[in-house]
């Protein structure tokens, strides 16, 4: 039933989020951007309309999503914000920050949001569409990036279309997204915060998680693949690779010629949307610095890379 659908793309004004917010109420997915990158909304209070977020995306069942809030009090009515949670909150939110918390006995989600755990992932998007259908609908929205499970995620309207056009109804488009890497996560349970996915803001005392163990089940090693292989820290390309440059290394396109990390990262998906549809059979990428947002990005194309051998195998 999601598929074969017209997907419309509407710029973003109030007859796009009246439209927007009438798919979400009848409990259907709309695409709508957040600072980081596209999202795939549905009501998360909606066992039928989170359904259809997995099938739209292909996405395991296994795999929770986050749930994005108005407002802290939203937020509380879903998570249990302790104090350090609360200390984040008021840190990071509105942002790019996403707080696993142990779950409410009481919170009105639906059980495919949190794939049965008794946590959640919680997040309070800055961007303007969200916050709006946020707003618009009074509900708690599960949005997982706008992308066919384990493919890059989008960070503008038109990746949404070539990933999920014909498979949702609409994408409300708000142009390019100004971060472009996906939100950090960390998990807040009693006195430890504990980074599970690198992202574009550091949060001071999260420990990384070395054990081995996939904590956010999404973090699989293979994970935000182009479907063509990547090689890393490439100097030079080969005749046949499209190259993506950083700092000295100019490449086909440059993540950022002046060396920004910040500038890079807004860039990264853009760009290896870009390699991944060129006339080349290959993609290269220069050395990225391991340190900010660097380790962020070096977290997405050590997946993408293996993501694409793996698709390759
Ligand atoms: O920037 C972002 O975070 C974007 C925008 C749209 O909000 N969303 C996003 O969602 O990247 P997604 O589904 O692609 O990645 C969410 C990650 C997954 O790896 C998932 O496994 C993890 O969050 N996650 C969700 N709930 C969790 C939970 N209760 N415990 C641990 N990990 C969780
Ligand atoms: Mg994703």
């Amino acid at each position: 039933m999601t598929e074969d659908r017209f997907t419309r793309v509407l710029q973003f004004d109030d007859a796009a989020l009246r439209e927007a917010a009438r798919f979400i109420t009848s409990g259907d997915v709309v695409a709508v951007p957040t600072e980081t990158v596209y999202g795939l909304a549905a009501d998360a209070t909606s066992g039928a309309a989170v359904a259809r977020i997995y099938q739209a995306k292909q996405r395991p069942g296994f795999n929770p999503l986050i749930v994005h809030v108005a407002d802290l009090a939203q937020a509380r009515a879903i998570g249990e914000i302790g104090s350090i949670a609360q200390s984040l909150v008021e840190e990071f939110w509105p942002g790019p920050l996403t707080l696993v918390v142990p779950l409410r006995v009481d919170a009105a989600i639906a059980n495919a949001a949190t794939a049965g755990l008794t946590t959640v992932a919680l997040r309070m998007s800055s961007h303007r569409a969200m916050q709006a259908l946020l707003h618009a609908t009074g509900k708690p929205l599960a949005a997982p990036s706008a992308n066919i499970s384990g493919a890059l995620s989008p960070t503008r309207a038109a990746h949404v279309l070539q990933s999920l056009g014909g498979r949702i109804p609409l994408i409300v488009d708000d142009g390019a997204t100004q971060g472009g890497i996906e939100s950090t996560i960390v998990a807040v349970d009693g006195g430890a915060i504990r980074l599970l996915r690198a992202g574009p803001v550091e949060v001071a005392g999260s420990v990384v998680v070395t054990d081995g163990a996939i904590e956010a089940p999404g973090q699989l090693a293979a994970h935000y693949a182009p479907t063509k292989p990547l090689r890393l820290d490439a100097a030079v390309a080969d005749p046949n690779e499209w190259m993506i440059g950083f700092g000295a290394v100019a490449g086909d396109a440059t993540l950022s010629a002046t060396g920004d990390l910040r500038e890079a990262g807004a860039r990264l998906f853009d760009l290896l949307h870009r390699a991944d549809a060129s006339d080349r059979a290959k993609i290269a990428v220069a050395s990225i610095p391991e340190y900010g947002i660097g380790n962020a990005i070096n977290d997405r194309l050590r997946r993408a890379a293996l993501g694409a051998a793996a698709a390759i195998a």
